[in-house]
């Protein structure tokens, strides 16, 4: 009997499902045997987050929008902690570039990639997943999905699934006592695409993490008169620039007015909820799907990837990401050579064994130093599974804690810094135009040497 090619559905094709069809292909060229691979992709290109968009709510196709990324977005981490190990920003761009490109020129890096390892004939663009079903008896998933453009729905069946749908798409918005009678605009962060409308406005953002910060400094320099966020658990600590600070939980809203709950109000023209996202899988069945808050183990995944009650199904990207595109690439590989049989899944309680260690690893980490160091481990862990190309965490480690430090100095001018390839040894190159003074966002601009600009050292 002719033994029929294994086929791997990849479901989205954001940096992660682009990093496992770059790892099935690295087998291939490698003369590995390759099971059949598709991903499906609900929009039209790839890239996931960094796939810009300027919609808000649903796309032309009435599909919910994917991507939380604004105009102006610029890497909040330093590009030397994301790089890949098999691909390098030198070789994408033939000299260096600056720490923290905007996010155009990070598109530009994947698409290289991914362009370079000709994986694009694999992508169906304008294929939204809508269902997932595993038939048990048959050890196989048929998963159903509608062409967009074509406007069919097909099925198709599937010996083991990677999911790589990303997590910062679906906001998670609470409830606050009177928001309802706010007048100005309330948005959540997913639906933020630009900070110019903010200026010369009085701006509440609710939420102590990323967004806040980012989209505060952000208004900030587009002229928003003041800028103030609400944290709930703690306040982020920065030296904030004149105009922008930090205070508690908001208690109610009255009209346009916020109470706070250390007593004092203040009067809002608009609201960004800042306040994350929900792990949401709506074509799974419950019993396959990720609950958990966003965290740097969720559980019931073995070695953060493969689903413990069915380790057919696969989950990539799905913690909490200090380090981003280099550790979809360890996930990748490492799921790869599970599916490729390189790698034998221990039994149920071992698989068991292993995520209850590192789950108590996870309960001792106790501040931000010590996650960074976890989530090293972790891709350390994965990496040393499998041929990716090991490359020094340690150092990557360091630059994180780098970053920290001067974004603790100045948030306004951290962007500035440049820091040292692990992969190549290079070092960043400082950007002719200081973060805060660049309202051009563009590859091109980025790219280019602007007459009279020169180097100018960071602030
Ligand atoms: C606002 C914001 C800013 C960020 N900034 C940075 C940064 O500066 N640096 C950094 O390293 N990381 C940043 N990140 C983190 C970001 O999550 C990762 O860089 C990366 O995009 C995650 O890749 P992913 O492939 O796991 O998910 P995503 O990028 O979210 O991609 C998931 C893909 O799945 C597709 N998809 C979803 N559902 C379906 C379906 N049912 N059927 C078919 N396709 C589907 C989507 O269309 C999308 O293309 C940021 C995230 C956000 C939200
Ligand atoms: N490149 C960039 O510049 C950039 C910009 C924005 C975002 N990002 C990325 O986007 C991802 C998501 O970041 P995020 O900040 O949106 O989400 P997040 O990191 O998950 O943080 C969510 C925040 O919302 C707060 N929150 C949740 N529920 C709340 C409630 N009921 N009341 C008050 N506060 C509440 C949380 O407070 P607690 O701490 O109390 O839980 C937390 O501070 C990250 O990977 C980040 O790196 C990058």
């Amino acid at each position: 009997m002719v033994q029929q090619r294994k086929r791997i559905a990849i479901i989205g094709a954001g940096p992660s499902g682009m990093a496992a069809l770059r790892a099935f292909k690295a087998a291939e060229s490698s003369g590995a045997e390759v099971p059949d691979v598709v991903c499906y992709e609900k929009q039209d290109d790839w890239g996931g987050q960094w796939n810009y968009t300027w919609r808000t709510g649903t796309d032309r196709n009435g599909e919910p929008v994917h991507s939380s990324m604004y105009r102006n977005l610029w890497s909040n981490g330093p590009k030397e902690a994301l790089e890949f190990a098999e691909y390098t920003f030198d070789h994408h761009f033939g000299r260096p570039i600056s720490s923290y490109p905007p996010r155009e020129v990070l598109w530009d890096y994947i698409n290289g990639r991914a362009m370079e390892s000709g994986v694009k004939e694999s992508v169906r663009f304008a294929h939204a997943v809508r269902r997932v079903e595993f038939d048990e008896p048959a050890e196989r998933f048929t998963v159903t999905v509608d062409d967009l453009r074509r406007k069919t729905t097909l099925t198709e069946v599937f010996d083991e699934i990677i999911v790589a749908t990303g997590h910062f798409t679906f906001p998670n918005v609470p409830d606050f006592d009177g928001i309802e009678t706010f007048p100005g605009e309330v948005i959540h962060a997913h639906e933020f695409r630009g900070a110019e409308r903010f200026a010369d406005k009085r701006l509440l953002l609710i939420g102590g993490s990323y967004s806040a910060e980012d989209i505060g400094i952000q208004s900030h320099k587009m002229g928003a008169r003041q800028v103030t966020m609400s944290y709930r658990s703690g306040p982020q600590g920065f030296a904030w620039p004149a105009g922008v600070d930090e205070v508690p939980q908001v208690q109610r809203f009255d009209g346009s007015v916020a109470h706070f709950v250390d007593g004092q109000s203040r009067e809002f023209d608009a609201v960004v909820l800042c306040t994350g996202y929900l792990h949401h899988y709506p074509f799974l069945p419950h019993d396959s799907r990720i609950d958990s808050p966003n965290n740097l183990y969720p559980d019931g995944l073995y070695r953060g990837v493969t689903w413990q009650r069915n380790p057919r199904l696969h989950y990539l990207g799905a913690q909490d990401q200090w380090f981003t595109f280099n550790m979809f690439d360890a996930q990748a590989w490492f799921v790869r050579d599970v599916i490729l049989q390189r790698f034998t899944l221990p039994d149920a309680e071992a698989r068991q064994a292993h995520i209850d260690e590192w789950k108590r690893k996870y309960a001792a980490v106790v501040d931000d130093d010590a996650a960074v160091r976890f989530q090293g481990d972790y891709i350390r862990d994965l990496i040393e599974l499998t041929d990716y190309p090991m490359f020094d965490l340690d150092e990557v480690v360091e630059t994180f804690l780098a970053w920290k430090a001067d974004k603790k100095v100045d948030i306004l001018t951290y962007r500035d810094k440049v820091y040292r390839s692990v992969m190549t040894g290079t070092m960043a190159a400082v950007h002719h135009t200081a973060w805060m003074d660049e309202l051009d966002d563009s590859r091109e601009r980025y790219l280019s040497t602007p007459v009279g600009v020169g180097a100018q050292p960071p602030r």
